[in-house]
């Protein structure tokens, strides 16, 4: 594997990171002068979000799209892309919002050579032009700020499939990350996306990817999130914990823009196609499991592993699951609407897709 040579890795992250409570009222310095549209969800308008927004902007903000639903679907995105392309108004683009926003945004950036949006997406065509983004996350997970993935919905067909978009050129100029938006976040989705946070953490270290730079990011962000979340699940206006919490989805972010995410990441599509499942729930139930799949591959993947926990802690899997207990997500597979054979059988599946070769085993103990 790669980062078993100790040199046979790359790193490479463009993205600016601007840090820290009450920072979005930087945005319009980060703007300057350039006319922007101001991409973001529906309820931005109800919670006076987008009124600020507005505020901020001024009359820099030419084009608005408001209803970026959780669940970006390709057919909308295209719409949106030609459009934007059409009419050429914009030199910037601003996304506020959680990961859905922020992707939806990015695959707006890119004009393929053909000028067709699915030109951009099925295949590798040269970009002739490109708009920038400055990413502002309301929710602490996805990492999509500073990533160059973007995922979106496929429902072109009667199964609908998830899309992602992987191309360097998405990424953001800058990411704007002001934790106190995330303090009127709905509880739940709190949770679920500090989860998707310290899935990605996990998953960037049992991955065949990881670098030196990942590892000592992804050990920081899981040690934060496992001793922040339940504080934040318990104290709804816990600043300091959102803090922390908001900058370790950025570690993890930062992660796996360079490792991608692996096995329990794979075990998560069918429950959130199947069943609505949210991501970060459907993401991180699993997470004790694939620990125990992760153990005793590599010695240098259980060393770094066992930093989460010190090395002290002889069972860093029920300690995983107790965190998950607390924060009500179950990890039975039949929780999920899963027997532990249909367990084994996705996971058997997915060990021959990309993200079962980022996973560092190659078989599984059943
Ligand atoms: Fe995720």
């Amino acid at each position: 594997m790669p980062h078993e040579t100790g040199f046979d890795f790359q790193h490479y992250n463009p993205v600016r990171t601007i840090f820290g409570p009450g920072s979005l009222e930087h945005l319009p310095e980060l703007v300057g002068k350039r006319r922007v549209l101001l991409v973001t969800f529906k309820s931005a308008r109800e919670t006076g979000l987008l009124a600020r927004l507005k505020g901020l902007l001024g009359d820099r903000l030419v084009d608005l799209i408001d209803e970026v639903p959780s669940r970006p679907e390709l057919k909308d995105v295209q719409q949106a892309h030609e459009r934007i392309w059409r009419e050429r108004r914009v030199e910037l683009v601003v996304a506020v919002g959680g990961g859905s926003v922020i992707d939806y945004a990015k695959a707006l950036l890119c004009l393929p050579e053909s000028g067709h949006f699915f030109d951009l997406i099925t295949r590798s065509t040269p970009v002739v032009k490109r708009l920038r983004l400055i990413a502002v996350p309301t929710t602490a997970g996805s990492g999509s700020e500073v990533t160059p993935f973007s995922v979106l919905w496929d429902t072109r067909d009667a199964n609908p499939t998830k899309f992602t978009l992987h191309q360097s050129r998405i990424y953001a100029e800058t990411a704007l990350i002001d934790p106190e938006l995330t303090l009127s976040l709905p509880k739940l989705v709190m949770r679920n996306s500090g989860l998707d946070a310290l899935s990605h953490a996990l998953e960037a270290i049992w991955n065949v990817n990881a670098t030196p730079m990942t590892d000592l990011l992804a050990v920081e962000a899981a040690r934060t999130l496992i001793a922040k979340l339940p504080i934040a699940w318990h104290f709804q206006g816990h600043i300091k914990a959102r803090i922390m919490i908001a900058r370790a989805a950025w570690q993890a972010g930062l992660c796996l823009a360079q490792t991608r995410t692996a096995l329990a990441h794979a075990l998560s599509y069918p429950l959130t196609i199947k069943q609505g499942t949210p991501h970060g729930l459907a993401s991180s139930w699993s997470l004790p499991w694939v620990w125990q799949q992760a153990q005793n591959n590599s010695a240098e993947r259980d060393a770094v592993l066992s930093r989460i926990y010190g090395p002290s802690e002889t069972d860093p899997v029920a300690r995983l699951c107790e965190l998950l207990y607390k924060l009500e997500v179950p990890t039975e597979p039949q929780a999920w609407g899963l027997s532990e054979s249909e367990r084994a059988r996705i996971v058997l599946e997915h060990m021959h897709n990309p993200k079962g070769h980022n996973f560092i085993a190659k078989g599984l103990r059943l």
